[in-house]
């Protein structure tokens, strides 16, 4: 029988600020619904019936603290998802990068590194890729790990598949990659540019001199001061006339500051350092 487990808000905030007692991990300013949304997978995953029993296994397992972020940030991704950027970037870039010595970018929140490998891909096809540099971070270490294998099931292969044909109809997916039955192998040369590492966007120091950062589908998690904290950082992080490319489902415009950056194209939710 399926347990029916749910979590009130004065519970979710008891339990983060313990967390952030205990471990110096905040989560004090993530959005409140989808967190409390994956609060409760937590419950049903680890069949908890309630947020007390979750923080009695807090107490009683140390390195519970680490499944438990693993599972809260688990982010749902894929290559080349919302085509319409991938195909807007790809002008961009032609066109402001080509005269560049060098390219800077940042994976912010990169998951399981499928957003690393598609700008590994549009770089290779642009013949950017030598003079790219990139960090790909999260702070999700397992995701991280992942990441760095670059072993994807072969059912989410065909969603990939699917989305890189709308970027590049005329080319094969299959050559970035080797398959047994079960899974592809990304070619391990698309990342050859890019170094994983964790970081956390709330609490670590940001990297600076970026001309392009992406971080899609992450704000989602954070409350407007976080989110406005996040895109001052990123602003400082970025050179100046530096994208910043956020996710489609990231309501951020009405946050941006119009003196720091300008909208240039709203389809694809690329924004540039004024
Ligand atoms: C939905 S995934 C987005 C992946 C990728 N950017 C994309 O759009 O395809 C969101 C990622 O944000 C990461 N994340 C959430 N909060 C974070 C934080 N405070 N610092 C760094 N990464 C965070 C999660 O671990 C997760 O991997």
């Amino acid at each position: 029988m399926t347990m029916i487990v749910d979590a009130s808000d004065e519970e979710i905030s008891s339990l983060t600020q313990s967390i952030l007692i205990r471990y110096g991990i905040d989560f004090t300013c993530y959005e409140p619904k989808s967190l409390k949304r994956r609060i409760i997978r937590v419950l049903n995953l680890f069949s908890l019936g309630s947020v007390h029993e979750l923080w009695v296994k807090f107490l009683s397992e140390p390195d519970f603290v680490h499944s438990f972020m693993n599972e809260i940030s688990v982010g749902m991704t894929s290559m080349f998802r919302d085509p319409v950027l991938w195909t807007n970037l790809r002008k961009r870039m032609v066109n402001d990068y080509r005269s560049k010595n060098s390219i800077s970018i940042w994976h912010a929140g990169c998951s399981t590194g499928e957003e690393v490998y598609s700008l590994g891909i549009v770089l290779k096809e642009t013949l950017l890729k030598e003079k790219a540099r990139a960090i790909a971070t999260d702070f999700n270490q397992n995701a991280i790990e992942e990441a760095k294998k670059g072993e994807y099931h072969k059912i989410k292969m065909i969603e990939n598949e699917r989305n890189y044909k709308v970027f590049n109809p005329v080319s094969d997916f299959s050559r970035y990659y080797t398959a047994d039955g079960k899974h592809a192998f990304m070619n391990h040369d698309l990342i050859s540019h890019a170094k994983f590492k964790y970081h956390n966007l709330i609490t670590d120091a940001y990297p600076m001199g970026y001309d392009l950062i992406l971080c899609r589908n992450v704000m989602i998690y954070f409350d407007n001061v976080a989110k406005v904290k996040i895109l001052n950082q990123f602003h400082a992080s970025l050179n100046q006339g530096g994208y910043l490319i956020i996710g489609f489902f990231d309501t951020m415009s009405h946050l941006m500051d119009s003196d720091k950056f300008q909208l240039v194209d709203e389809g694809a939710k690329i924004f540039q350092k004024l």
